[in-house]
This record gives structure tokens, sequence and C-alpha cells, in this order.
């Protein structure tokens, strides 16, 4: 079998796990969801997650990788001590990667439905604008023609490899994507409603939280930093040689929370200088966005660039989730590359059918709905909460400290992904089996 791939260099990991982590759950999910739950108030619970949580749990995936070369079944199998199994936890994590990437690809063919309409322009009335999506969603097709698109360029770029495939894609991808997300935030610092979205995102009002938001702040935090299936672990297991893990966390974290902050500050003005409601839901970037760049001064040339930075957020996301069905089936059956990535593409693709086509549903609820709900609610907390407890109890203190570092910082995060993350997820997760 040839050498295990591996990153060229440490900003090629970094970036490659930036570009994961940056996705729809920043530019989509993560705006609605601070809509809906009131703002800023919603933002600094979310913090908090990502701190207690997120980043040490970003710690004990890239570790894991990094220490077993190993795709995620193979990685917690490394881990494993006694009699009790630990691969079923990467299993759920593959399985989780390959249902959240099925209606992923479906969402990133929206996305590239609006591009092109927006390098037409959005015209008509407010109506007709906001019926695009209605179109769109009952044009089984259409839709089905977007996701193969897709799933047939990730499928492309992933058969170049990780250097020559990920790595090169994300270093391309995104530098573009900060600085369209610059020209954007630049523009919309020139909007009347600047003044209300900065207020809306910074002054905190906590009357507005409720238990439900600490759930969804948890959820989300999870979801925009590509924990719980093993993608930090398919990544960290390319890496090579000396790296400062919590370090490379950190700053992943922290770029994955500005963009998704970038991102508010450049749909919250746009949506208060029109006077609209900012908790439009999930329709606010489909529905709401394009009515308003129809009638925006440069509203055409905004959307251009607005729908290209969307979808190469999604792109490089959508790449990580791939890679972790791919790494397993390389790693687990011996296989080619080409061969695990025309196998495991070809399940997704035929698995995201469900998706695209709308109007099948189970017991009134879409695919797309159920398998994000099964994914991100179920899956992802209970994958964390394995990781969590595998990292925090399977691994002696003393060889995290050897391996990891031993700094005040590493020592405070170690504690968390010990004692605090696990509390907190299980708390998520009890709560969502409760609400089932
Ligand atoms: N982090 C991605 C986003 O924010 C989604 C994702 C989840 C990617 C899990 C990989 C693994 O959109």
């Amino acid at each position: 079998m040839s050498a295990r791939d591996a990153w060229k260099s440490k900003l090629g990991f970094i970036l490659a796990a930036v570009g994961s982590a940056v996705g729809l759950g920043n530019i989509w999910k993560f705006p609605y969801v601070v809509g809906k739950n009131g703002g800023s108030a919603f933002i600094s619970i979310y913090l908090a997650c990502i701190i207690l949580v997120g980043i040490p749990i970003l710690i004990a995936e890239i570790y894991i990788g990094k220490k077993s070369q190993l795709n995620p079944v193979g990685a917690f199998r490394f881990f494993q001590k006694g009699k009790i199994p630990f691969s079923p936890i990467g299993y759920s994590g593959v399985l989780c990667g390959i249902i959240i990437l099925s209606y992923y690809s479906v969402i990133t063919g929206w996305i590239c439905h609006y591009l092109m309409l927006s390098f037409r322009g959005f015209y008509g009335t407010e109506t007709e604008i906001s019926t695009i999506f209605d179109n769109l969603n009952n044009t089984p097709w259409l839709n089905v023609a977007w996701h193969t698109f897709v799933m047939t360029a990730i499928m492309l770029i992933l058969m170049k490899g990780v250097m020559k495939g990920i790595e090169k894609a994300s270093k391309i991808l995104m530098p573009i994507l900060g600085i369209l997300l610059l020209v954007l935030v630049c523009y919309s610092l020139t909007l009347d409603g600047m003044k209300d979205a900065w207020h809306f995102l910074t002054s905190p009002d906590f009357s507005k939280v409720t238990g439900g938001s600490l759930l969804e702040a948890l959820g989300t935090s999870f979801f925009t930093l590509s924990l719980g299936i093993g993608a930090m672990i398919t990544y960290g297991s390319y890496l090579k040689g000396e790296v400062n893990i919590t370090k490379s966390a950190v700053q992943i974290a922290l770029i994955d929370t500005l963009i998704a902050f970038l991102a508010g500050i450049v749909i919250f003005p746009i949506v208060f200088s029109n006077n609209l409601e900012p908790s439009a839901g999930p329709g606010l970037i489909f529905q709401t966005l394009p009515v308003l760049f129809a009638k925006m001064p440069g509203g055409h040339i905004v959307s251009v660039i607005f729908f290209a930075l969307v979808l190469f957020a999604a792109v490089t996301s959508a790449i990580s989730l791939l890679e972790v069905a791919v790494s397993f089936i390389i790693d687990e059956f011996k296989c080619s590359r080409i061969k695990a990535i025309l196998i495991m593409g070809s399940v997704i693709w035929l698995l995201g059918i469900l998706s695209a086509v709308s109007s099948w549903n189970v017991a009134g609820t879409p695919f797309l709905d159920l398998f994000d709900k099964i994914a991100s609610c179920y899956m992802l907390p209970l994958g964390g909460l394995c990781t969590a407890l595998v990292f925090g109890w399977a691994i002696t203190t003393e060889t995290k400290y050897k391996e990891i570092g031993s700094s005040v910082i590493t020592k405070i995060l170690l504690f968390a992904a010990k004692y605090v993350s696990p509390i907190l997820l299980l708390i998520v997760f009890l709560k969502e089996i409760g609400s089932f």
C-alpha cells in the first residue's frame, strides 16, 4: 500500500481545517439562529460554548487523529483499552458525515443556482423573487441536477489527493473567501442599518434567551467547528511531525468565529436598512436577501460576491465531509483512493436524491429536515460526548501533558475536555432525546 497522504505544510492544514469549519453553518445557519434568538445575548452564550466545549473537543479530535494516523473508525479502535469497543464511535461519525453531506450537497446546489441567477440579477416584484425558492424546490430534476453537479465537483477535487486536492483547493478558496467577505463588510458599513445591526449584535438582552437557546448555541457551535463526526480526526491524521495542537485549535476556532460574526455584520445591516425582522429563519439568504439585492444600489454585484462567497465556504466543508468516508474506506478496506471516492460519492449522491426531491417526506417532514435533525441534533452531540469521554478518560493526563503540552491554557482546556464538555454535551443530548 502507498504511504498515507499528508499535508505539505502546517499552514495548509490550518487552511483546510478552517475550510472545513467555515461553511453553511457560519453564513447560512449562524445569522438566522442569532436572529431568531434575539441577537447578542445569544452570541455571548455561543462564545462560551466555543471556549468550553468547541475548542477542547477540537483539541481532542486533532490529537486522536494525529496520534493514530488513522480514519475515525481506526483511530477510536487505536485508543481502546478494555473490552468495550470504541470503534462504533467512529462508525457513527462516518455515517453522520454521509448523512450530512447528502443534504449539504443539495443546499450547495441551491447556492449554485442563486449564483447563476445573481449574474443575471434579481428582478421582479417581491413575491416574484421570493417564490424563486419555492419554484426551485418544486422542480425536482433541477435540484437533482445541481446536487449531481456539486457531488461531481467535490469528487474530482478529492481525486487529486490530500495535498494536491484538499490543501490546494483550501489555499486558493479560503483567501478569496476572506477578501470577498471583507468587501461585503465594507459595503455593509456604509448602510444606514449598520447602527441598528451593531446594536443588535453587541448589546445583550438576556430576557430573549431561553433554555432552547442554550441547546441551539451548543449545537451550532459544534456544527460550525465540524466536530462530532471525525472530520478533524481525519484532517489531524494527515499531520506529521511537531505541531502545537492547542495553538492550531485556538486559531481554527478564532477564524471560524470571526467569519461567522462578519457574516452577521454583512447580513444584518442589509436586513435592518430595509426595515425587516432579523428573525427570518432558514429562508434568510434564499428568500429575504435576494429581494433586498434587487432593490439595493449595486445589489447586482453584491449578490454575485455574496453567493460566490457562500459557495466557496460550502465546497471546502463538503470536501471534508466526503474525506471522512473516503479515508474510512481506504484504511479499513485497503482500497485505492479513486475507488473509495467513487463508492462513497455514489452512495452519498443516491442518498441525497431523497433530500433533493422536496416532496418526498416521512410523516410530513421532508428528508432534508429529517436528516439535518438526526445528524445535528442527535448524532453530533453524541459523537462529541463519546469523543470527550475517550479523550478525557481513556488517555492519561500525563500522556496528554507530555504530548499536547502543559501550558496553563492547555491545562484549562484539557480540564474542560474531561469534565465540562461531557457534562454539557450529555445535557444537550438528553434534552434532545426528551423532546423527540
Ligand atoms: N462546519 C461546516 C459548516 O459550518 C459543516 C460541517 C460539519 C463540516 C461537520 C464537516 C463536518 O457548515
